[in-house]
């Protein structure tokens, strides 16, 4: 592998990118194709359903002479099977490309080493782990889905500088949410809903704020609202409830739900892994959690987390709802306006080092 094959991959990486958010369960991929060191095409995996980098980047290759000279760059390892289009591996080897870099390997059932198989039978050259480290937190979503056959899970909240997520509520306080954070964080987060497939919510918080969960500032579509009500506590006025967008509510009380909201029945005793595991069953492969302090810290007990992004205002509130608590040290610290923004990894976690 050399210097020059990492330029190409990190290109790979940056059109994948352009996937996030709306591959949903497909994993991200971009794929370059160099001849005497020169990009003749590229292409990376739009969407769902439609067609794979490798086919995207051979079909924008406008002399197909070069193909026996060249070699096509992959983030991911092409496919194995028949899908909406014929195996990658098949296709590479049908134009006639002789090398191949791959990052990372795909652990799909259905590729899982047999992409790279049938190209090597064939007689073309591949090498794999290029910037591989790199290729995993790319596609750290599809990874964990796959492998731990559960979403991804991103914590989010939003704390004073005194370690609360709210103030203290009564029963007759107004609902809706008590800001900390800034205009550019709240943007920041409708950013986020964009790249996940699932937002969840504990049932106070739908009490208490009756959030919409929806993208507002930014663009991108809508992510299913997952939310849990044991206990038949939610009013029937709450925005997720509304059936305008697609919902899942595990509950224990079988609501009459209407339009795009589904029930899951739940017992009481049920376990955050059997939730996960329904979601993973549903094909969402991950989960924006926003709270509240109850739910995240379910998520932190059980180990059933990935990353945290942490807002720290600049208001103190005194009392209130208690900010969970992480022990970890963060990855990384930004500071925007008045806001500071911790982001931690999970490092018990398969992927980021345990
Ligand atoms: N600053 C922020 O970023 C932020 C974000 C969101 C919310 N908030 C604030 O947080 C407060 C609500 O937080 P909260 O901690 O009281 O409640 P919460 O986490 O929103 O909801 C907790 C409730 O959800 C139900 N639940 C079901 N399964 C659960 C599980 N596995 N783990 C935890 N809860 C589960 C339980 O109700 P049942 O017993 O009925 O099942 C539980 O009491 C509100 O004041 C809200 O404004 C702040």
């Amino acid at each position: 592998m050399t210097e020059k094959d990492k330029i190409y991959m990190r290109r790979c990486f940056e059109l994948a990118r352009k996937g996030l958010g709306l591959t949903r369960a497909n994993p991200l991929v971009g794929c370059v194709i160099v001849h005497n060191d020169r990009i003749i095409g590229e292409g990376y995996h739009h969407e769902f359903g439609g067609p794979h980098a490798e086919v995207n980047a051979i079909r924008s290759v406008k002399d197909p002479s070069l193909f026996p000279e060249a070699t096509l760059y992959a983030s991911l390892e092409p496919c194995a099977h028949y899908g909406k289009t014929p195996p990658c591996s098949m296709l590479v080897h049908q134009k006639g490309i002789r090398r191949v870099v791959i990052s990372n390997l795909d652990p799909s059932p259905r590729v899982n080493g047999l992409g790279i198989r049938h190209m090597e039978k064939a007689g073309i050259s591949v090498v794999t782990g290029c910037l591989e480290e790199e290729g995993c937190d790319l596609n750290r979503r599809f990874f964990v889905y796959q492998k731990e056959k559960r979403p991804y899970v991103i914590l989010k909240w939003a704390q004073t500088v005194d370690g609360f997520i709210d103030l203290e509520r009564e029963p007759e306080d107004h609902v809706g949410t008590n800001w900390i954070t800034d205009e550019v964080s709240r943007t920041l987060v409708h950013k986020w809903r964009s790249e996940e497939a699932a937002i969840m919510v504990g049932t106070n918080t739908i009490i208490t704020d009756n959030p919409r969960l929806n993208i507002r500032r930014w663009t991108g579509d809508h992510p299913v609202r997952v939310t849990i009500d044991r206990n038949g506590r939610l009013s029937d006025n709450a925005y997720i409830l509304d059936g305008s967008q697609d919902t899942i509510v595990f509950t224990g009380v079988p609501g009459k739900y209407s339009g795009r909201t589904r029930s899951i029945r739940v017992d009481p005793s049920y376990d955050l892994r059997d939730l996960l595991e329904e979601l993973y069953d549903q094909q969402i492969i991950s989960v924006f959690v926003e709270g509240g302090a109850k739910l995240h810290e379910s998520f932190i007990t059980s180990g059933l987390w990935d990353e945290a992004r942490v807002f720290t205002g600049k208001m103190s509130f005194t009392q209130g709802v208690r900010a969970p608590e992480l022990k970890e040290i963060p990855d990384e610290t930004l500071i925007f306006h008045d806001t500071i923004l911790n982001l931690y990894k999970n490092r018990d976690n398969l992927l980021h080092g345990g």
